[in-house]
């Protein structure tokens, strides 16, 4: 095996292990890491199908009880009433804090399993098993987990660090071209906002040739960021570049613009300006628009700046009239500044 462990230094230490042909091996990891009696397989359906078998084996090899809940993919199952379910489904299957919970699939997954690992019996041990590019490169590791209420994205949850993160590139092989250009997107924010030479290397050569290390990069890129600010009151807003934009995209459009395609906009819209009110170096936009148009991703926002900046600024990120923008200032180096919230519709078109 040739993986790459990532060592996490938040107030939990965790590692993240990336490589191939991991999910056969999984179990002898999460014995390691947690040693559980029993571990739930949390999964959606598309993920269940292709990747639990093989997990499920691996946990049975190591002397592992395996109970499976499955729910249907897609953004609506990050809710209260499936959390509810999952925490029963916990309960009647007599989990103890001896036992785990594992998140096998993407973002939707991992945030619904962590949060339900966080709170059930006051936090039990989980494992994320990250399957999409934006889960492998974000969402799995820094502990943030949630689930939607009807009032808007992510508003109940908490701060909960997994025990090991797994990492098997090769589940990325059956991932849809349209996710994987939503992970790409996320792949392109770190390197604007930390890593000229990192965004350099995605210019001249395409992601897809050395994934495995752009993965390693970009989660190292988070580790710096999460162990500095792990409950997200500095220096981790930078990962929110392109965000507060792109919520605003993803509102107007009824969340048919999906998440990476709206932050690639926000993230050149910002760019556009913020080069325009000489903040930022020349020629950065024009950069940022060329490697976005390699990937596939959209520079440009079809809505009314009005409209945007009236979605982006009821967003939770807006405080006392202020809302913190995170704004480039060179390619690898964005600043977090606060701005007057009627000053955003400046920045939105
Ligand atoms: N916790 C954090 O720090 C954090 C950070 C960023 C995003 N998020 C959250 O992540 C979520 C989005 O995550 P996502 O983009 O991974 O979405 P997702 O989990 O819904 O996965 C996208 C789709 O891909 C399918 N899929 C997953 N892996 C597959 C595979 N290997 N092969 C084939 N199909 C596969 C899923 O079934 C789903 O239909 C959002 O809810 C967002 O709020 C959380
Ligand atoms: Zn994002």
């Amino acid at each position: 095996m040739n993986e790459k462990i990532i060592h996490i230094n938040t107030s939990k230490e965790y590692d993240v292990v990336i490589g191939r042909n991991l999910l056969g091996n999984a179990g002898e990891m999460i014995r390691k890491a947690a040693d559980p009696r029993i571990v739930a397989i949390v999964s959606d359906d598309n993920v269940f199908a292709l990747y639990e078998p093989v997990l499920k084996e691996s946990l049975t090899r190591q002397g592992i009880s395996v109970e499976q809940f499955v729910f249907p993919h897609g953004e609506c199952s990050k809710c209260i009433s499936v959390y509810e379910e999952l925490l029963e489904f916990l309960c009647e299957r007599r989990l103890t804090r001896s036992d785990m919970v594992a998140a096998l699939g993407g973002g939707v997954t991992g945030d619904l399993a962590g949060f339900a690992a966080a709170t059930y019996q006051r936090g039990i041990n989980y494992v994320q098993i990250p399957t999409t590019l934006l889960a492998a490169v974000d969402s799995s590791v820094g502990g943030k987990t949630a689930v939607n209420l009807r009032g808007g994205k992510n508003q109940a949850g908490c701060f909960y660090q997994p025990s090991l993160v797994i990492c098997d590139v090769d589940t990325l092989s059956t991932l849809p071209e349209r996710e994987y250009k939503n992970g790409c997107a996320e792949v392109i924010k770190y390197g604007m906002i930390k890593d000229e030479a990192f965004l350099m290397n995605l210019k001249e050569r395409d992601a897809h040739e050395w994934i495995d290390d752009v993965i390693a990069r970009c989660v190292e890129m988070k580790r710096e960021v999460v162990s500095a600010d792990e409950f997200d009151t500095g220096e981790r807003m930078l990962l929110n570049f392109g965000h507060t934009l792109g919520h605003g995209v993803e509102k107007c459009s009824d969340f048919s613009v999906s998440h990476g395609f709206a932050v690639a906009q926000g993230m050149a819209v910002i760019t556009k300006n913020a080069q325009i009110k000489g903040i930022c170096a020349e020629g950065t936009y024009e950069l940022l628009t060329g490697i976005l148009e390699k990937y596939g991703l959209p520079a440009v926002i079809k809505y009314d700046p009005e409209d945007i900046a009236k979605a982006a600024c009821v967003d939770k990120k807006s405080q006392g009239g202020q809302i913190s923008l995170i704004i480039p200032e060179a390619p690898g180096k964005c600043v977090i500044r606060k701005i007057p919230a009627a000053e955003i519709i400046q920045w939105a078109s």
